[in-house]
C-alpha cells in the first residue's frame, strides 16, 4: 500500500540536498562514523545511574503494538518519558500523531510532550501496514478526538534540544521506521556522541516479515536505518528473532478487560480488535508484542539475551532493501564486484566491528508477567 506522497518539509528539505536522484550514500557518508570500539568508550563517559528512572524519548508509529509500548512505558516508574515523537509507518503521520495524543490522554499523561515527525521516508514512498493495524492504526477501535495538541517543536527539534541540553542522558527508544532519528543525525551530525543508547524494534537476523529479508520498520525506510546503524551510537536491536515469540492470547485480553482502569480497557479493546482482524489469517504475528517487548527490555533486561553483531542495512537490493545483515565475525564482505569495475577490482570489505547488541533469546511468559500487571494496576 503506497500512501502519502506529500513531502515533509522537516525531513526531505534537510535530507535531499540536490535533486530527487541524490545518492543516499552521500548522505550516509555525511554522518560521522565512530571507529570500532568507540561506542564503549562513549558509554563509559555516561555511566547509567541505577537509582534514577531512565530518561527516554519514544519514537513511534502507533500502531497497535506501539500503543501497548507507550502504555507500558507510561506506567513504569523505571522510565521517564521526555517526549513522544510520532512518525509515519504503520499508518500515515496524519493518524500516528493524533493516535499518540489519544494514548497519552487515555493514560492521563498529557504532561508528556508529543511532537510530530516525518510524514514520509527519506527517499521512498510510504508503505503502511493497515492490514495489521487497521485503517486507523488502533485496530479500527474508535477513540474520541484528542483534546491535547502536539507541541510546536517538530520531532527533530525536540529530540535535538533534549539531547543537547542533557548530554549522555537521553536514551532513544525507536519502535517505528527510523526516519526521525536519521533526520536528527543528518541535521546535527555531532549529536551522535551525546546519545548514550538507541534501543530499537527493527530487523531480524534470521528473517523479515514484509519480505523474507526485511522487517517492516527497516523495510519502510532502509536509508534511515542505515544512517542509524552506521552512526556509532550503542544500539540494542530487538528484532523479529525474539518479538515473534511474544504473542498475545485470549487469556491476556481477558485479564486486561477485567481491570477497570482506562489504560487496561483501551488496551483490551485494541488487542481484541487486532485479534479479530488476525483471525482471517493464520499469521499469529499480527498480535506479536514487538514494541512493548522493546520497552520491557529497558525495564528488565533479563527478559532477553543478547549477542554482539556487526549489523549493516541493505539499501540497494531489488528484493532485499531493509534487510539487517548480521556478521558475528570478520570478514564483513560485500557482494562480488561487477566485471565492469575492471580487472583490478577486489571484493569490498568493511572493517569488522560490533555495532549492535542483538536480542537472540526471550522469555515470553515473563514478558506477560510484567506487562499485564503494569497495565491492569489501579
Ligand atoms: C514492527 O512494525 C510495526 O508494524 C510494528 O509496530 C513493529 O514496530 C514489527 O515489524
Ligand atoms: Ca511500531
Amino acid at each position: 500500500m503506497i500512501e502519502d506522497k506529500k513531502i515533509a518539509p522537516q525531513t526531505r528539505r534537510e535530507f535531499l540536498t540536490t535533486s530527487a536522484g541524490i545518492a543516499v550514500a552521500t548522505t550516509v557518508a555525511a554522518i560521522p562514523v565512530r571507529a570500532a570500539g568507540s561506542a564503549a568508550s562513549s558509554l563509559a563517559a555516561f555511566p547509567p545511574s541505577a537509582s534514577k528512572p531512565r530518561r527516554i524519548i519514544i519514537d513511534t508509529d502507533p500502531g497497535v503494538d506501539d500503543a501497548m509500548a507507550i502504555f507500558l512505558a507510561l506506567r513504569s516508574p523505571e522510565l521517564k518519558i521526555e517526549a513522544i515523537t510520532p512518525v509515519s509507518g504503520n499508518v500515515p503521520l496524519a493518524l500516528t500523531l493524533p493516535n499518540a495524543l489519544r494514548l497519552v490522554e487515555i493514560a492521563g499523561r498529557t504532561d508528556v510532550p508529543v511532537a510530530g515527525g516525518a510524514s514520509v521516508p527519506l527517499v521512498r514512498d510510504l508503505v503502511t501496514a493497515k492490514y495489521v493495524h487497521g485503517e486507523n492504526g488502533l485496530g479500527g477501535v474508535e477513540f474520541p478526538e484528542p483534546t491535547v495538541k502536539p507541541v510546536a517543536e517538530t520531532a527533530t527539534e525536540i529530540i535535538c534540544r533534549l539531547v543537547r541540553s542533557n548530554p549522555g542522558e537521553i536514551t532513544i527508544v525507536a519502535v517505528g521506521p527510523l526516519t526521525n532519528i536519521a533526520t536528527v543525525l543528518r541535521s546535527d551530525p555531532e549529536i551522535a556522541r551525546l546519545i548514550p543508547a538507541i534501543v530499537l524494534m527493527g530487523g531480524g537476523i534470521s528473517h523479515g516479515n514484509v519480505t523474507p529479508a526485511a522487517e517492516f520498520n527497516l523495510y519502510v525506510d532502509p536509508e534511515a536505518a542505515r544512517v542509524v546503524f552506521d552512526a556509532g551510537i550503542p544500539l540494542t536491536m530487538v528484532g523479529l528473532d525474539v518479538t515473534e515469540k511474544v504473542i498475545v492470547n485470549e487469556s491476556h485480553i481477558r485479564q486486561l478487560r477485567a481491570a477497570p482502569n482506562p489504560v487496561s480497557q483501551a488496551a483490551a479493546k485494541i488487542l481484541q480488535a487486532t485479534f479479530d482482524l488476525a483471525s482471517h489469517s493464520d499469521d499469529v504475528t499480527y498480535v506479536a508484542m514487538h514494541d512493548p517487548l522493546t520497552v520491557a527490555s529497558l525495564i528488565d533486561p533479563s527478559l532477553l539475551s543478547f549477542t554482539d553483531y556487526y549489523v549493516e542495512i541493505e539499501t540497494e537490493g531489488e528484493f532485499t532493501a531493509g534487510m539487517s545483515v548480521g556478521w558475528l565475525r570478520p570478514p564483513a564482505r560485500g557482494s562480488a564486484p561487477m566485471a565492469l569495475a575492471g580487472p583490478a577490482a577486489s571484493v569490498p570489505e568493511t572493517p569488522f566491528h560490533t555495532n549492535a547488541k542483538v536480542a537472540t533469546g526471550v522469555h515470553p511468559e515473563r514478558f506477560f508477567d510484567l506487562f499485564i500487571p503494569r497495565l491492569t494496576q489501579a
